[in-house]
């Protein structure tokens, strides 16, 4: 995997891509400011310090909101917006004197224009973010649950936009990904390759895409699209029905990472590879999904996982305005040693994970490789252990 130079990742993570991603973090902040003025946290915050649970009591949020507001509250710090203070017992909020908070409504709707003339593919994050802004008091008074926020029924399409390679700010993800597996696959005979958390099939088409754009498409045995929603097996077998042909035995299954593989009619030591982009970092217990896969992996054989990192611990993420809302996101069993926090992992704690599962043999690449002096916060990389 190592294989994979520096020029294909600056490719995939161009200037442009990380100018984009940038303005992303604009947007967002500005989205932020406008809830917390429209929630009253802005008028709570003036002058006081205030700590969550305070804030929950008095602005009659509900407690299932406080991952959420945590995440809020963070990001908000990291824009300038609010000061944190920690004392022994308790973190506050307050107010930053020190921040022009006039200039966030003026600049929305600019810093929205020079996304859109930057990368018109980005529309889909920008409205489905303004959308799921625009929710947020309902979510924190518990009117409305994340789930019904993010997939209402007139917000699926954005899904698909989102996930499907119609998206650059996602689909570099995917690319990464695919050229993982295909640096691992240059070096392999044929193999049986297992794809977890599927989902709507971007990781796949980009995969096989690639696959036969590079003539290595005869080196896949069998395929197997799985992931824990049935309705996403339908888009699994749309895709590679589509994109396949008769090239290659391939099969969709409904497979749950939270439970053995081996109690889902997966034999041990079966699969050469087994891949999952952006999938892993929502099982309820990371470690045991790594051994149930570890199981089901023949000796010599990888597991690929393509994951968004936090360059730190508890390092609010942007893109979490949107997935610190789900539940099944942020409910996962944490602990120091490997895991120490919900969503999106460091890549220490990826490390930690894989090697305490059994890998000893570790690799990984990041987008900082294509960075020339790279000083930005990682944010893609590629894990693969080696049984
Ligand atoms: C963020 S999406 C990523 C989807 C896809 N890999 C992509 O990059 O477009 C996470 C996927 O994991 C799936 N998932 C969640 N929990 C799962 C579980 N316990 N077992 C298998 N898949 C799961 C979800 O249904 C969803 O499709």
């Amino acid at each position: 995997m190592n294989t994979i130079c520096n020029s294909k990742i600056r490719e995939i993570f161009s200037p442009v891509y990380y100018r984009v991603w940038d303005k992303g973090y604009e947007f967002t902040l500005c989205l932020v400011k406008k809830i917390i003025d429209r929630t009253s946290i802005t008028e709570r915050l003036t002058g006081n310090l205030v700590s969550i649970r305070e804030l929950i009591s008095k602005l009659n949020f509900v407690d299932e909101s406080f991952v959420t507001l945590e995440w809020l509250l963070n990001f908000a710090v990291d824009g300038g917006l609010l000061v944190r203070e920690n004392n022994d017992t308790n973190t506050y909020y307050s107010i930053s004197e020190h921040c022009d908070t006039s200039k966030f409504y003026k600049n929305e709707e600019l810093i929205e224009r020079e996304i859109l003339a930057m990368d018109p593919t980005w529309k889909v994050f920008v409205e489905l973010t303004k959308l799921i802004a625009g929710d947020y008091a309902l979510f924190l008074r518990g009117e409305k649950r994340g789930l019904d926020i993010l997939f209402a029924r007139d917000r699926i399409n954005y899904w698909n936009d989102y996930f499907c390679n119609k998206f650059n700010g996602y689909t570099a993800f995917n690319l990464l990904g695919a050229q993982s597996v295909i640096s691992i696959l240059n070096d392999h005979t044929n193999s049986k390759i297992l794809e977890i958390g599927a989902g709507t099939g971007g990781a796949t088409e980009k995969l096989v895409f690639l696959l036969k754009a590079v003539s290595l498409i005869k080196k896949i045995e069998a395929y197997v699209f799985s992931d824990i929603s049935p309705i996403f097996l339908r888009y699994g077998n749309r895709i590679l029905t589509s994109i396949i042909g008769d090239e290659f035995f391939y099969d969709t299954r409904k497979l749950d990472f939270n439970f053995p593989l081996t109690e889902q009619n997966i034999d041990k030591e079966s699969y050469d590879i087994i891949y999952g982009v952006n999938a892993l970092h929502v099982s309820k217990n990371l470690l045991n999904s790594v051994k149930y896969i570890y199981e089901v992996l023949k000796p010599g054989g990888s597991l690929v996982v393509c994951e968004y990192v936090r360059p730190v611990n508890g390092f609010p993420l942007y893109m979490e305005i949107i997935f610190s809302m789900l539940d099944s996101y942020t409910n996962v069993a944490t602990e120091e040693a490997c895991r120490s926090t919900y969503g999106f992992l460091t890549i220490s704690n990826w490390y930690r994970v894989f090697n305490t599962a059994g890998f000893n043999k570790i690799e990984s690449i990041d987008d900082s490789l294509g960075v020339d002096n790279f000083k930005r916060d990682k944010m893609a990389m590629v894990m693969r252990g080696i049984k």
